[in-house]
């Protein structure tokens, strides 16, 4: 890496009478830096006037940057007191930061606050005009990330993710092979919702949806031992910027805004508006808004450890296992939606589970027995299970490699008879389950009395387990198995429209 920086210091008077003095001083500070980094050197240093100009390069771990705040102090002290001159003003005029990337970049990129430049494998950063708080605020370092991740993901576009099959069921013969959304649909048991990619679901279908509530709560969670919590539905960025959701898809957000206030006397316009032409101003709505800082529940597990950041949990409560059903979950999905199987609102069980490494294996296997009883004995359903990117990997746009198997993303996928044959067509996720190491302990700061923690979290959705069984054993109760009948054998009856 090769650090080039170009800066000046104004100050607070004329310095060309002491011009030897400054240079001496300077050279002095420059040697006391090489016994740290032999490779940072000042040069260039002219004097005009009240300005002192020079350049920094470094090509080792002392960052030009730093160098310039220690001189800055180092010279303000030795000469405010003998020659009563002091900085005034630190200018950078230009900053180029170059290094070697692991790979050839496939196209230009681009990033905030400077101008990207590819040779071969060697990437310079090119800043201007940059002020003393942006270099104290380590955006530097973090640009040089940017720069490596984005070229890195050039790899990567139009690759598929990583999937490894490590069990699969039985085939078993489907019942029919007709959408089950669809067929809801006819039947009136599913309306399509009053915005995009949102359903309202008439009682037959809530009966089938509360049912598979109650089987994941009967056969996994109360077994294991999990204790209900409730969250809230509306997350701050605060909460996103830890988790990574807020960098990895802030395009799938729905985002929140409060009122910039409830004083009856600022909305009164939009009331006279709204009484008047029985529209919504969005103009007029806009200016008594606040601008969004927070979102609708993406994945319930982020305020789950929101709520444990900075505390010490004792050995006697670990492991920690916790599930929320109540958070409603929203993706904005654009053009990817289908019937329940893919929307913009789902609601979903997720246990989360805070324990040592043995313990979360343990539980990891006790968790796979409990999934396998359902879908086996009482969905009968045609399944397996595979490793896949990590969600959180998948959530930030990243591709997960084959080197997780202790932490890592388990799949659980379904045939779905309508798409086609079981072979060729795309089978559904209807479940998943994480191990994810100790990635959001430490984001959140989460600590034991003598254990190293780790964490995982497991997706129940309720759409997706009941397209999934709905998908292979048709509506007709009649049909549905004996492990599922037990908890639902007779559907409600419809309101009849006429
Ligand atoms: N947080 C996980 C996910 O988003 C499990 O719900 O998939
Ligand atoms: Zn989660």
């Amino acid at each position: 890496m090769i650090f080039d920086l170009k800066s000046s210091f104004t100050f607070s008077n004329d310095i060309s009478s002491i011009s030897k003095e400054l240079q001496d001083s300077i050279k002095s500070f420059n040697s006391k830096i090489h016994q740290k980094d032999k490779t940072v050197e000042i040069k260039d240093i002219k004097i005009k006037k009240n300005i002192l100009y020079f350049g920094i390069i470094s090509e080792g771990i002392f960052r030009p940057h730093n160098a310039l705040l220690q001189l800055k102090n180092e010279i303000s002290k030795e000469f405010g007191k003998k020659h009563h001159v002091g900085v005034r003003e630190i200018k950078i005029t230009g900053y180029n930061i170059s290094f070697e990337l692991e790979k050839k970049p496939l196209k230009d990129i681009t990033i905030p606050f400077a101008d990207v430049k590819f040779k071969d494998k060697i990437a310079t950063i090119i800043l201007k005009e940059v002020d003393e708080e942006f270099l104290q605020r380590n955006y530097i370092d973090r640009m040089i990330n940017r720069v490596s991740e984005k070229v890195e993901s050039q790899y990567y576009e139009g690759k598929g993710e990583f999937w490894k099959a490590i069990w699969e069921s039985a085939e078993k013969k489907p019942l029919w092979n007709k959408d089950p959304t669809e067929e809801m649909v006819k039947n009136k048991w599913l309306e399509q919702g009053p915005t995009k990619g949102k359903w309202f679901y008439r009682a037959q279908a809530t009966a089938i949806l509360k049912t598979m509530e109650k089987i994941a709560i009967e056969e996994v969670l109360k077994p294991l031992g999990f204790q209900e919590v409730i969250e809230s539905h509306i997350v701050p960025f605060d909460i996103w910027l830890k988790t990574g959701h807020m960098e990895g898809m802030p395009g799938e957000f729905y985002y929140v805004c409060e009122p910039a206030t409830r004083d009856t006397q600022a909305w009164e316009r939009f009331v006279d508006l709204t009484k008047i032409t029985k529209e919504v101003h969005i103009d007029e709505l806009m200016n008594n808004l606040s601008p969004p800082k927070a979102g609708i529940c993406y994945a319930q597990c982020p305020i789950i450890y929101w709520s444990f950041k900075g505390k010490t949990i004792s050995e006697k409560s670990l492991p920690v296992l916790v599930y929320d059903k109540t958070a409603i979950s929203n993706r904005y999905e654009s053009g990817g939606r289908h019937g329940i199987e893919r929307v913009d609102e789902f609601h979903r069980i997720e246990p989360v589970y805070i324990g040592t490494r043995e313990q979360l294996l343990k539980l990891r296997e006790n968790l796979l027995d409990c999934y396998k009883h359902i879908f086996n004995d009482i969905f009968d359903l045609e399944w397996r299970i595979a490793w896949v990117t990590p969600w959180y990997m998948q959530q930030a746009g990243k591709i997960g490699d084959e080197s997780t198997q202790d932490t890592g993303t388990i799949d659980f996928e379904a045939y779905m008879p309508y798409r086609g044959d079981r072979k060729t067509s795309e089978w559904l996720e209807f479940q998943n389950l994480s191990i994810l190491g100790d990635k959001y302990i430490k984001a959140f700061n989460i600590k034991a009395q003598k254990n190293e923690l780790w964490s995982g979290c497991s997706g129940i959705g309720l759409e997706r387990w009941t397209a999934a069984f709905l998908a292979q054993k048709s509506l007709d109760p009649n049909n549905w198995p004996e492990g599922f009948r037990k908890y639902l054998d007779k559907l409600p009856v419809g309101i009849e429209f006429l």
